[in-house]
């Protein structure tokens, strides 16, 4: 039946509303095309990936200044993904110079476009919150397996420039996720470890999204806290692709009991993949806290244990500009910043140049962060609980775990929504 547009769809690939919506609309309507759909939807917000200089070198920026120069304007909410360098004091940080300055440039072609600089992973933490069945345009893989499976919101795994287009001309392509007949689980998994820290939510979104490859797991047998279900995707999608999940008597899509007859896997025990994750330093050069960004709670957790302490190596804990200003207010920032440790915004340790910063070891409590930390920045990672992590950052050498440590002294916040911790 092939593609149809509506008139406004037509004036905007026709160029009435100028070069660069019409540049956006070329790319919306050539992967509506490829994807088989018969229409475009309207979307009520786009996340924006693609930011840091180190993935997108000359190229990438010269594209986005071309689109800005073109008039390009994002026509919903559109927030931006972190880039790599703190916004706020990247040379008191010890980002590269020169990597700074073309950093700049991309953020500032962005804020040429109308793109909110929210420079945040986690869009849905700081009022980017598309609701039940809205549609949406979200780069990020975390953060669209947010939307669709905590959210019931309906994305696709937009790319960065994808999802530029779509924020620019107000639409997508109708088709994947968008569909109600896509967003039936596909595997059913049982989970009968304990779950006690945030990283075992990690381990076992790994497990899972290496079980689960592109398809949906229905997951039994949990109670996350929202921060739980930030990682537990977050981890299912770096290992597989997944971009939905459903937990049973949780997420807003899995209210009911599993659909019959889905093939089913079992998961007895999480510490094979902690072994798998793990490498095998000793001295860390830096601790990890925050990927995704940390919300409010994860900072206070962190404040509350480095208090009136002595780090012995970098601390960073990743999160929004606005969520480190809330923490500030509170006095979490001043907490951890008069450890050592340091409240980073607007990046993270993997889109960051952290191998050019002399960082070679690295501990976190993120199934993500340890996954892609090899590969994207060249790191020998450690794998645990937050506890083991900060005990990390106050001694500078990765604590072994003790059989049978697997538990959260660190105590939980409380949550609004979702589950109780
Ligand atoms: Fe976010 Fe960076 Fe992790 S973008 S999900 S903190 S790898």
């Amino acid at each position: 039946m092939g593609l149809t547009l509506t008139k406004e769809e037509q004036a905007m690939l026709d160029g009435e509303d100028g070069e660069g919506t019409q540049k956006a609309m070329e790319i919306v309507v050539a992967l509506g095309t490829i994807y088989g759909a018969d229409r475009l939807c309207a979307i009520s917000s786009a996340q924006v990936s693609g930011v840091s200089y180190k993935n997108l070198g000359t190229a990438g920026l010269e594209f986005l200044e071309e689109w800005a120069a073109k008039g390009a304007k994002s026509r919903v909410t559109a927030t931006l993904n972190p880039g790599g360098v703190d916004l706020t004091r990247p040379a008191a940080l010890g980002f590269p110079e020169e990597f700074t300055r073309n950093q700049l440039r991309v953020i500032d072609a962005f804020r040429k476009m109308g793109i909110l600089l929210t420079c945040s992973c986690t869009p849905y933490l700081i009022g980017n919150d598309p609701k039940l069945g809205e549609h949406c345009a979200w780069g990020e893989s975390s953060a669209i397996i947010y939307a669709n499976s905590v959210l019931g919101a309906r994305t696709n795994r937009e790319g960065g420039p994808s999802a530029l287009a779509a924020a620019v001309t107000g639409r997508t392509a109708d088709c994947g996720y968008h569909l109600d007949e896509n967003r039936k689980a596909t595997l059913l998994v049982d989970v009968r470890d304990e779950l006690a820290d945030e990283s075992d939510y990690g381990a076992l979104g790994l497990a899972v999204g290496k079980l689960a490859g592109k398809g949906v797991p229905w997951i039994r047998g949990i109670r996350p806290s929202r921060d739980d279900l930030k990682t537990l995707g977050a981890a299912m999608a770096a290992a597989g692709g997944v971009a939905l999940y459903h937990v049973e008597g949780v997420t807003p899509e899995a209210r009911g009991r599993a659909p019959e007859s889905l093939e089913t896997t079992a998961i007895e025990s999480l510490d094979d993949v902690y072994a798998q994750m793990n490498g095998t330093a000793e001295e860390i050069d830096l601790v990890s806290i925050g990927c995704p960004h940390a919300s409010l709670d994860e900072i206070a957790r962190v404040a509350g244990v480095v208090r009136g302490q002595r780090l012995r190596t970098r601390l960073w804990i990743s999160t929004a500009g606005i969520t480190r200003a809330l923490a500030d207010k509170q006095g979490w920032v001043r907490d951890i910043e008069a450890a050592g440790g340091t409240v980073i915004q607007d990046t993270c340790h993997i889109v960051a140049p952290i191998k050019d910063m002399g960082i070679r070891t690295m501990a976190t409590n993120s199934g993500k962060g340890a996954w892609y930390a090899p590969s994207h920045a060249g790191q020998n990672v450690r794998f645990g609980s937050l506890d083991q992590c900060l005990e990390a950052a106050l001694t500078g050498r990765w604590p072994e775990r003790r059989k049978g440590s697997r538990r959260r002294t660190v105590p939980p916040p409380p949550v609004d929504g979702i589950a109780g911790g």
